[in-house]
């Protein structure tokens, strides 16, 4: 490892890092960009305006949205929905032959997708009624019209700034025929995505700095150049004049063939390795692997994407990323990854498709509806979202029984009050020892430092466990409900005050797989920001989910312990504080009082907690009227 290391500080000496400030230790930190925080979702049903709505702008889908946004802030920033344009309704043609679209549900749906702090990821890709059929010589004029249309529209309604931050991407997987709706060939699509591009360019011109937006392309499966021509193509393309290409960030999916994780980084090379040697100037891009996972087929279920193996394997595709990015090889324009696996699922595949949430669509109540369940790989989301923004390279540690522990050190920027928060997880599927590890941090005048050390684990924090105790129910009822959802976020192992360097890691209670995340912080890092924009959504009935928001601010969350619910029946009663013997990691709380004399009408307010017990101010008091 030291050898690999000294290789590693010699290639990247030119870029940005620090070393270590908090004390002797001679670690290296480079800026890190969390670069996994992207999902996606493909709707089922026809690729239809009225299908693709339906199913948007469903109870389900919009409570499978209101768990997504409530993960911890900057967990999950981007989303990727197939066909989402199909939102638009194509209305008439100008008398100059320009498409007029009905853009009202569009602008619902990403208005509520704002509101959840959530980034579109904007495929060109739609029906749009046959659009496309009615006059094909002129398809050229009605992309670059349609894409400049729908980004100039947002641009207009909110603001560069934020726009910036979403994602445009040409048509999905155009090679394969369930996509290739319009049944593109080679010359029509690299007509379709110049088009595309010049629409972007349009919607970003200004009179003085226009913005650069750039465009994802061609989201392809690269399989072989005889079977995937028009992916290979648009390469092919570019490669003959790169300044014409009108796609600026590479964009591919690949993925392993087993929970394996390496295999991914390993086939992403392999990709990359044969674009480049056809291509060479394709490695001016930047690229992005925005379909990574484990294996392909997000609705085929597999065990392991039940429980807390597809989450160690979530933390090991992270790690290698990383540790490739750093190498600076062929990965030196690596920009992210996506998983998707923002899917609903559906019966009898509740825990085992590719998804975040376990989905129970209640047909035993009328109306029938939806409940949702988090899955370790969600809780894995938001547990790495708690990574500090500067990283070193990836380290094993063996302990005393001859394992090993692969552990991030992550740290906050210098000149910030200390933070520290490190991903262990363990690479060998065995009883570890519990194991000491040094931090090396020096505390100053009377400064004081806490830890707080939160587990994901096969036994604690396995949702579907429990479900499988109960015979797995399709309709489980409200004591099993609330025995899944006591099971389903990070557990508190252990926390206090640091009173030497040295920690030790309590491994010897875990049941393998596990992931851990150790955060030390000094108490000079300010108190919890006030809990924002706290929501209710009624559930059923006396069931309620309360979100809130973190501040954007993610210093401020730093030394989070747990929030708090506070609820009261009305003005003149106490409040009580709802939330007792529940860890409550994330912005997110379901309150569903089992006993028939709760209510949930009256007033709820939130707050937090910090390591030291400092607590936040209280948010909004936000009444709920259950109709
Ligand atoms: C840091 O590196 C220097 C020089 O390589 C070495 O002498 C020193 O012992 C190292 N310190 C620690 C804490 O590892
Ligand atoms: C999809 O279209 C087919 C044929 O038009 C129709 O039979 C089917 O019901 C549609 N499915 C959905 C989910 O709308
Ligand atoms: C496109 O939409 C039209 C009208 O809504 C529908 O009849 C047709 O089946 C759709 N085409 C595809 C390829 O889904
Ligand atoms: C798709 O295009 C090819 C030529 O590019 C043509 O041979 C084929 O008939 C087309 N298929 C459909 C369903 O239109
Ligand atoms: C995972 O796959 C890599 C090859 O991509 C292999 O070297 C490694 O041994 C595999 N690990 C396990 C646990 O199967
Ligand atoms: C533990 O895992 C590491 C890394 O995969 C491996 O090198 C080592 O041989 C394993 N140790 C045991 C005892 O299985
Ligand atoms: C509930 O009803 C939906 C729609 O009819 C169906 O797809 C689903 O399989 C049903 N769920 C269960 C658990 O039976
Ligand atoms: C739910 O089901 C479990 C097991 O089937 C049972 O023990 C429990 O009493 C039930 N709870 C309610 C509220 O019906
Ligand atoms: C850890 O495991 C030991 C031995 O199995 C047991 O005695 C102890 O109670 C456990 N501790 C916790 C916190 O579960
Ligand atoms: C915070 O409060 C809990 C519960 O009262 C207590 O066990 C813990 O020691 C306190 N932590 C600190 C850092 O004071």
């Amino acid at each position: 490892m030291s050898g690999s290391l000294a290789i590693l500080l010699g290639a990247l000496s030119l870029s940005t890092l620090h070393n270590n400030s908090y004390g002797g230790d001679n670690t290296t930190y480079y800026k890190f960009p969390k670069f996994w925080t992207n999902s996606g979702l493909c709707p089922l049903g026809n690729i239809t305006h009225r299908s693709i709505t339906d199913y948007l702008r469903s109870d389900t889908m919009q409570g499978n949205l209101l768990h997504l946004s409530a993960l911890p802030h900057g967990a999950l920033t981007h989303l990727r929905i197939h066909w989402l344009l199909e939102l638009l309704e194509f209305q008439q043609f100008t008398q100059s032959g320009l498409p007029i679209f009905d853009f009202s549900l569009l602008d619902e749906f990403l208005i509520d997708l704002d509101m959840m702090n959530i980034n579109p990821v904007v495929e060109f890709m739609g029906n749009f009624s046959n659009l496309f059929e009615k006059n094909p010589t002129y398809n050229d004029v009605i992309w670059d019209d349609l894409t400049y249309q729908v980004t100039k529209r947002y641009l207009n309604m909110f603001g560069a700034k934020k726009v910036l931050n979403w994602r445009f991407e040409t048509w999905n997987e155009p090679d394969v025929i369930s996509y290739n709706k319009l049944n593109f060939s080679l010359k029509d699509y690299v007509i379709y995505a110049n088009s595309i591009k010049q629409g972007l360019i349009r919607a970003g011109a200004r009179p003085t700095n226009s913005l650069h937006i750039p465009l994802r392309g061609p989201a392809g499966l690269f399989k072989k150049r005889s079977h995937h021509p028009i992916c290979w193509g648009i390469l092919e393309h570019c490669n003959a004049n790169i300044d014409e290409c009108p796609i600026d960030i590479l964009t591919f999916h690949r993925k392993g063939s087993s929970p394996n994780a390496s295999v991914i980084l390993d086939e992403s090379v392999h990709l990359l390795s044969d674009i480049y040697k056809a291509f060479p100037n394709i490695q001016q891009l930047l690229f992005s692997n925005d379909e990574a996972d484990p294996l392909a087929g997000w609705s085929m279920p597999r065990d392991f994407q039940e429980d807390v193996r597809y989450a160690l394997t979530f933390a090991n595709i992270v790690l290698d990323h990383w540790k490739a990015k750093l190498d600076r090889k062929i990965f030196a324009h690596f920009e992210d990854l996506s998983n998707d696996n923002a899917f609903l699922s559906y019966h009898p595949f509740e825990f085992s498709q590719r998804t975040l949430l376990a989905h129970f669509r209640m047909n035993n109540s009328v109306p029938p509806y939806s409940q949702f369940i988090q899955k370790p790989i969600y809780a894995a989301m938001g547990m790495l979202s708690r990574l500090a923004d500067m990283a070193a390279s990836p380290i094993a540690i063996k302990t005393s029984n001859g394992l090993t522990l692969n552990v991030l050190k992550t740290t906050a920027n210098k000149g910030q009050p200390m933070y520290s928060s490190w991903l262990v997880v363990p690479a060998n599927e065995s009883a570890y020892v519990n194991t000491m590890v040094t931090t090396n941090f020096h505390l100053c005048g009377n400064e004081v430092n806490a830890f707080i050390v939160e587990v994901i684990d096969q036994q604690l924090t396995n949702p579907v466990r429990i479900w499988r105790q109960f015979n797995s129910p399709p309709y489980p009822n409200s004591t099993v409900r609330e025995v899944m959802r006591f099971h389903q976020t990070m557990k508190i192992h252990d926390t206090g005050i640091s009173t030497t360097s040295d920690i030790l890691l309590k491994l010897s209670n875990l049941s393998y797989p596990w992931l851990m995340l150790l955060r030390m912080c000094s108490n000079l890092n300010g108190l919890p920001d006030q809990p924002q924009n706290l929501q209710i959504t009624r559930v059923t009935k006396s069931e309620v989910i309360l979100t809130w928001q973190e501040s954007t601010n993610s210093v401020s969350q730093y030394c989070l312990k747990t929030y708090q619910v506070w609820f009261r029946e009305n003005q003149n009663s106490e409040w009580l504080k709802i939330s007792n013997n529940w860890h409550l990691p994330f912005p997110f709380f379901q309150y569903a009082p089992v006993q028939n004399s709760q209510i949930v009408n009256g007033f709820y307010k939130v707050r937090s907690v910090d390591v030291f017990n400092r607590t936040s101010s209280f948010s909004a008091e936000v009444q709920y009227i259950e109709i």
